[in-house]
């Protein structure tokens, strides 16, 4: 049967609601190792509906969604997702399922995540495996700088104020 193709889609970029919680265990579950291993930082093999619940609901979490769709309805490619902390920045984290990478998503699903928190954060900070080139070079273009982890000398922090002007809409070619 006819499957939704990188080459030939529309990708709508939109919140995930948290009845969505299984889409995001399916997109998890169908990574690669290698993209699971640098979206959670070594420390995730799948998670539960529970876990995606956790990370998708709730007052203090801002979770998006990059969506196709296809002959057997749509289909989730990507995610991004903010945790708002109790001072003015908020970290986050996405993964591009491995067939839709390098198609400019994960840039868009930044951009997007930053443009609708800036009006509650003034500051986005992500957490990197040093050797993830794909996703050090996406910050760097998003306009984040680069240092060491506090938390964790091993890993790469990326970081950026956030402000009205700086995220203007990005618009994914369909081809
Ligand atoms: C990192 C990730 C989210 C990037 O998403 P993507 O859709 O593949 O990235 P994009 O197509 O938007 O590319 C954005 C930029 O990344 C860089 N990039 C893309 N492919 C690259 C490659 N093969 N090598 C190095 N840099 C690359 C480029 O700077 C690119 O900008 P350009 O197209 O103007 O050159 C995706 O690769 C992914 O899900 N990886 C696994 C999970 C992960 O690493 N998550 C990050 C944890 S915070």
């Amino acid at each position: 049967m006819a499957r939704a193709s990188p080459d030939a889609a529309v990708v709508t970029l939109r919140p995930l609601g948290a009845e969505e919680a299984p889409l995001l265990v399916a997109h998890v579950a169908g990574l690669a190792p290698a993209s699971r291993h640098s979206r959670f930082l070594g420390g995730v093999n799948l998670i539960t509906e529970r876990e995606a619940l956790r990370l998708v609901a709730g007052p203090d979490v801002l979770a998006l969604a990059a969506m196709v769709a296809g002959p057997q309805g749509s289909l989730m490619v990507g995610e991004a997702i903010a945790a708002f902390g109790t001072g003015d920045c908020a970290e986050f984290a996405l993964s591009v399922a491995d067939a839709w990478q390098g198609r400019g998503i994960g840039r868009a699903l930044l951009a997007s995540l930053a443009r609708r928190i800036a009006p509650r954060a003034g500051r986005l900070h992500g957490e990197v495996l040093p050797g993830n080139r794909r996703m050090l070079a996406l910050a760097a273009q998003a306009g984040f700088s680069l240092g060491t982890s506090r938390s964790d000398p091993r890993l790469v922090t990326v970081m950026r104020t956030l402000d009205a002007d700086t995220h203007p809409a990005v618009w994914l070619s369909a081809a």
